[in-house]
């Protein structure tokens, strides 16, 4: 671990309560400059979230974030777009525009953040494209290409400003393992080559370990372990073990917890009623 310097990321005593649900409770980690922390955990423990709150759109319900020395938790719309200048990040759903085409959709940031000509626009999105491996696919539109291909288009995007540092939601899942690869590679070349830092939520652990310098594993909203990939490797914790051994048995439980079912029963269910409505309108 790069511990020289300022980290570029501090999260101290980070609580965050949807309701009276705590999804995220105490966590406090650091990030330093070129390295990638890979975060993991269960379906449902609060990555996305997690995510979230450092890049500024979620509000903690207490505790601190800050990027590049300063504190996000506290900051208007206006001063997070200033720092947003400075990151790029890929969101778990690709969260491309419909209406725009891939190119468009990869110039965004660009037309928002510089003045640069739309030629030397153009010029940039070839360049991201051609990094993720989809040369020619500016004209088409979200709706055209593949699951696996939006990711790739959002991963060009949160590129387009060359950041400094990269959030990334889940981005090699939905793709085949070469594509993986690719990704990955990528992440190495920018992290090593031009000292980007990275913050990469996965559940696929060999990606998680082939990029990953230093990793976090959630559970119960809390941090369960984190050190370097070979210390999770060897952790005797036997939720960490279960988890990157993808095994169905172990500690790790798999219902929802008690205090949710509680929860859940006080919604009153009201199944298939909205779906229906949606079913007739909706052309084949
Ligand atoms: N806006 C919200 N309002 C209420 N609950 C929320 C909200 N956003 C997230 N949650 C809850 O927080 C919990 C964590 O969600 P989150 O999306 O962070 O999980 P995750 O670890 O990213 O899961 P996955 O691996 O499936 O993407 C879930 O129980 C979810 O229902
Ligand atoms: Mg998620």
């Amino acid at each position: 671990m790069n511990s020289n310097g300022e980290p570029i990321i501090e999260v101290v005593d980070l609580v965050r309560k949807f309701g009276d649900r705590a999804v995220l409770r105490d966590i406090s980690f650091n990030v330093h400059r070129g390295e990638t922390l890979v975060i993991m955990g269960g379906s449902g423990c609060g990555k996305s979230t997690l995510l979230r709150h450092m890049i500024g759109s979620m509000k903690p319900t207490s505790g601190s974030v800050k990027i590049f020395g300063e504190e996000v938790t506290t900051m208007n719309e206006r001063e997070i777009e200033r720092v947003r200048r400075r990151f790029g990040m890929l969101f778990q759903s690709g969260a491309l525009l419909a209406s725009l085409t891939v190119g468009e959709n990869v110039a965004l940031p660009l037309l928002q953040h510089t003045d640069k000509s739309a030629d030397e626009i153009e010029q940039i999105v070839k360049q991201k494209l051609k990094m993720v491996g989809l040369t020619g696919f500016e004209d088409l539109k979200p709706a055209e290409i593949s699951g696996g291909m939006k990711k790739r288009v959002g991963l060009a995007r949160a590129l387009a400003l060359d950041p400094e540092l990269l959030f990334s939601d889940e981005p090699t899942s939905g793709l085949d393992p070469i594509m993986t690869a690719v990704v990955d590679q990528l992440t190495l070349k920018l992290t090593h080559g031009s000292h980007m830092t990275a913050v990469v939520v996965s559940h696929d652990m060999t990606s998680a370990f082939r990029i990953g310098t230093r990793m976090i594993m959630l559970g119960h909203g809390s941090i369960v372990a984190q050190g370097t990939p070979d210390e999770i490797r060897s952790s005797p914790n036997p939720e960490v073990q279960q988890f990157i051994h993808g095994e169905a048995d172990g500690p790790i439980p798999l219902n929802i917890s008690q205090e949710e079912h509680e929860h859940h029963q006080h919604v009153k269910p009201r199944p298939f009623v909205g779906a229906r409505h949606r079913f007739h309108h909706k052309t084949p």
